[in-house]
């Protein structure tokens, strides 16, 4: 079993990213046989504009966020895709394989062009055969997915798949969706029915890792939610968006079901309700934001980067010149 999995160094990383990324991360890190393999995927940053010392700064934030929530640079792979030139040279090789139809179908891009079809970058029409060099260069077995990534890895699969028929070579696997276990999906916590993010203008509205004390509990009692008190079953949360996702952001950080939280909730005001969550979030979040403070500024970081990338260099190099080889280049 081989897990490879990237995130686009974004900044600052929220609950929603904790939650539903990265603890899984070192959740497999901690579970599977062998080594993770673990990437910032910086080059996809080229999808959209940034200036450089954005995506410099992106990337080591990044970096550090990972680290001080426990992906442990030892055990696993751990670095950012442009110092590994194998990725940008598989996507370039598989560029001949990927259809535009296969492309034409994608709906994220769909989504993050919306109207602007023309004005949008390549990097962000290929960023699916990008992907698809990502995790092939590694052999991965299993790359852990949300429900918005599984299109791409079908592609993945497809163009692996003509690859090695086209050059009737047996090089690429086919990597299989990984979907862990308890992936929660946090919402935001203005209204609990879109989803918590980044990009939402309002800092109220999530967690940042980088959060105190005190501004977590600011957040959670400003959090909306309605009059009534908490339902003592799931079914008792369907119309109720904002509680629902309190609950869920209390289930996933205490490891529970929801029917758990409700168990020893059920009947319950807010207010005592929010108190429990706060002390709940704290407990996880504060050590991870000491570790990303400490980590941040720490030339280490580069280091750290440096040797993850030395080492996936190695790992990708056999599979990429199998690929020049396979074509004739
Ligand atoms: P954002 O929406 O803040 O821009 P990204 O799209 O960069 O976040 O997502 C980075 C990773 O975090 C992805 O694996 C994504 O599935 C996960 N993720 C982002 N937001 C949430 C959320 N609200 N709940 C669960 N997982 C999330
Ligand atoms: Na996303």
């Amino acid at each position: 079993m081989r897990v490879v999995s990237g995130i686009q160094p974004t900044g600052s990383l929220h609950l929603g990213n904790y939650l539903g990324a990265i603890r899984n991360w070192v959740r497999m890190q901690d579970s599977v046989e062998g080594e993770c393999v673990f990437f910032l995927a910086d080059l996809h940053s080229l999808s959209t504009h940034e200036d450089r010392d954005t995506r410099r700064a992106n990337v080591r934030e990044m970096a550090a966020a990972l680290i001080a929530a426990g992906i442990d640079p030892k055990r696993s792979v751990l670095f950012n895709q442009a110092r590994v030139p194998a990725h940008a040279e598989l996507c370039w090789l598989l560029m001949g394989t990927a259809r535009m139809g296969w492309l034409n179908r994608m709906t994220q891009f769909k989504d993050k062009a919306g109207k602007n079809r023309e004005g949008s970058s390549v990097a962000l029409f290929a960023y699916p055969v990008l992907q698809a060099a990502d995790v092939l260069l590694y052999n991965a077995t299993h790359v852990p997915v949300g429900d918005d990534q599984k299109q791409h890895l079908e592609l993945a699969r497809d163009i692996a798949t003509k690859f090695n028929g086209d050059f009737g070579v047996d090089l690429f696997t086919l990597p299989e969706a990984y979907i862990p276990p308890a992936a929660a999906r946090i919402m935001s916590l203005r209204d609990g029915t879109a989803k918590m993010s980044k990009s939402d203008p309002s800092d109220m509205s999530r967690i940042n890792l980088t959060d105190d004390a005190d501004l977590i509990a600011q957040k959670v009692r400003k959090a909306k939610t309605d009059q009534d008190v908490l339902p003592s079953e799931p079914a008792g949360l369907a119309d109720r968006p904002e509680a629902r996702n309190l609950v869920t952001i209390f289930a996933a950080l205490s490891d529970v079901k929801s029917d758990a939280v409700l168990a020893e909730f059920g009947g319950s005001q807010f207010g005592p309700f929010k108190a429990r969550l706060i002390e709940q979030l704290v407990a996880t979040l504060s050590p991870i934001r000491e570790r990303l403070l400490d980590l941040r500024d720490d030339a280490t970081i580069d280091a750290i980067l440096e040797s993850g990338g030395a080492r996936a260099r190695v790992l990708a190099q056999p599979t990429l010149d199998a690929a020049y080889d396979a074509t004739g280049l």
